[in-house]
């Protein structure tokens, strides 16, 4: 036979190529790469990491690539506004604010989630997530862990001083003025700076004495006489009071008070329920912190605002299967379970509410399931950041003196009538 080292050459290397098709076909190391984008603090961070490593470890098929975001909520939003906006494939799951969910479905950057969802799973969430997570009939996004806001308290000073957990404001202010002085501690650490912080300690304020922004037929209420005495109040503990620090209105946002608290600088602090276990690991604060729900006005009731982190899909993202693997198992009951052991998170599932270990590691969950029941939730409207920027500005402005509180809800609802009239029309 005659030897034709150029056919042989040609053949090998066809060879070569098909045997390499066909390993790239079939190896069942083959990996799908699903990016992740999550804003956090550093702990959350490194321990949403040890679970994604878990997720890989039971799907070897799917490698996570976590992209991480800064912290505050605003710079998140402005992130996707950005990068959803331009229709980007390099996000496939999202960790997303409550309130962004109407404004990103209504734009069509969500993928929509009814077809991954068996109903008796869906119904295991705690019922809220029912009207935030679902825009014009569809489920866009499953709530991760929820947040409510919380009074957390130096129970070794309330002590000292033969005090109670206060029930009302007037109260904490009557803590306070007894404590602060001699024991050189701010006396109420919340978050006043312009941002979407402060109008969550709004909405708990004013919902503390029957107020509110928007009733549900969709009427604009701000300018009310419940609100303008909340108001007056979060204006007064800065500058009447004195229990509160002058920068609350410039500075003051949930990680900048958590760190004055944990410094052992105040007796009170609103905050959500991650400080706990923050807390908890603190030397300084081992063992001397309480934590109850906010105080209310006196002919009110106790108002916590809903402040959930939850997980969509980017529409374009090229792997929504394996994204959805991945929202599996974040969201299922072991991994919240971890969640909440480790960072205080609180849990999505009903379930984990009544879980005995849970129940001993986060005191304030029986409070906690409670206070979902009846939750303020901010409005879910698809123009939900038009009215936010309106509330900041204007409550800020009555907190750093630059207007009175009756002229700004007067303009926060003209403002918002405004906007409710021009989004009517689309
Ligand atoms: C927390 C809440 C979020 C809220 C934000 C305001 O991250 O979970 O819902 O918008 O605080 O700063």
């Amino acid at each position: 036979m005659e030897f034709k080292p150029k056919k042989t050459i040609l053949l090998s290397v066809y060879i070569i190529v098909g045997l390499w098709i066909a390993y790239a076909f079939f190896r069942t190391d083959k990996t799908d790469e699903v990016v992740f984008s999550m804003g956090g603090g550093t702990k959350e961070i490194r321990f949403v990491k040890s679970l994604i490593e878990e997720f890989e470890a039971r799907n070897p098929a799917i490698k996570v690539k976590l992209n991480v975001l800064p912290a505050p909520t605003d710079q998140q939003h402005h992130y996707y506004l950005t990068t959803l906006g331009a229709k980007t494939r390099e996000i496939d799951v999202m960790r997303i604010d409550t309130i962004w969910i109407a404004e990103f479905a209504s734009a069509g950057w969500l993928a929509s989630l009814e077809g991954c969802i068996n109903p008796e799973d869906r119904a295991s969430f705690i019922p809220v997530t029912e009207k935030t997570d679902v825009f014009r009939g569809h489920l866009y996004a499953i709530p991760w862990y929820a947040g409510i806001g919380l009074l957390y308290y130096r129970k070794d000073l309330l002590e000292k001083y033969n005090l109670d957990t206060p029930h009302t404001w007037n109260d904490l202010v009557k803590a306070c003025l007894k404590i602060s002085s001699p024991e050189h501690v701010y006396g109420y650490l919340w978050q006043g700076k312009q941002y979407e912080g402060l109008v969550c300690n709004f909405v708990e304020f004013i919902g503390s004495n029957n107020g509110g922004i928007i009733d549900d037929t969709g009427r604009i209420i701000v300018n009310s006489a419940q609100n303008k005495i909340a108001l007056d109040f979060m204006h007064d503990m800065i500058w009447k009071y004195r229990i509160s620090p002058q920068n609350t209105q410039s500075e003051l946002m949930e990680e900048s008070s958590r760190h004055l608290f944990q410094q052992g600088k105040g007796l009170f602090l609103r905050n959500w329920t991650y400080v706990w276990e923050l807390c908890q690991e603190d030397p300084l604060m081992k063992g001397k912190v309480g934590v109850s729900l906010l105080p209310k006005f006196s002919d009110g009731s106790p108002a916590s605002v809903y402040g959930g982190w939850h997980l969509a899909i980017n529409v374009h993202s090229k792997k929504k299967k394996q994204a959805w693997k991945l929202i599996e198992f974040l969201t299922s009951h072991e991994a919240q379970k971890e969640l909440a052991m480790n960072l205080s998170w609180l849990p999505s599932r009903t379930a984990l509410y009544d879980d005995a270990e849970l129940l001993h590691k986060l005191p304030f969950l029986p409070v906690a399931k409670t206070s979902l029941e009846n939750i303020q939730i901010r409005p879910n409207l698809p123009y939900y950041q038009w009215v936010s920027d309106v509330l900041q500005k204007h409550i800020n402005r009555v907190l750093s003196n630059q207007t009175g509180s009756q002229e700004a809800l007067q303009t926060i609802q003209t403002k918002l009538e405004g906007i409710k009239n021009e989004f009517a029309k689309d």
